[in-house]
């Protein structure tokens, strides 16, 4: 073997094993990403269906349609959720935080987010 084919095949071996470490942590993320919006439809189905339907709209402008809801406004989502707005009933102390956050992964997983 020369020189030069030994030193392309330890580069591309270097490269293989870089390739698969970045690999693993995104497929870890993708998982827990999954385990979130799983969760998050849970809770939502327990929580939220009854008023705002199983797929987030209930052809009814009395119940704001989460399908519309601003995907940069995870702050008012939360604010909204946990303090109540108008008819909307408030949520905190009976959904937790966690659960909100991942409500909000699974509603943004419905819309495509
Ligand atoms: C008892 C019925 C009811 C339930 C249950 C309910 N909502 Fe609502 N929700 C409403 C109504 C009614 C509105 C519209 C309020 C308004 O703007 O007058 C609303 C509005 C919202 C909004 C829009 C708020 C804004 O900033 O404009 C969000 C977000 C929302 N709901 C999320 C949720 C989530 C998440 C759950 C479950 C934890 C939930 N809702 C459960 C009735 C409900």
């Amino acid at each position: 073997m020369t020189a030069r084919g030994a030193s392309l095949r330890s580069i591309a071996t270097a490269a293989a094993v870089s390739c698969a470490a970045a690999g693993a942590p995104a497929v870890a993320a993708a998982e827990r990403d999954a385990a979130v919006v799983e969760a998050g439809r849970r809770a939502y189905t327990q929580f939220c269906a009854r008023c705002h339907g199983l797929n987030l709209a209930v052809g009814s402008s009395a119940f704001y349609d989460l399908r519309t809801f601003p995907r940069d406004d995870k702050e008012r989502f939360v604010r909204s959720v946990t303090q109540g707005v108008r008819a909307m009933p408030a949520w905190e102390g009976i959904v937790k935080p966690e659960q909100i956050d991942a409500i909000w992964a699974y509603i943004g997983s419905v819309n495509g987010w």
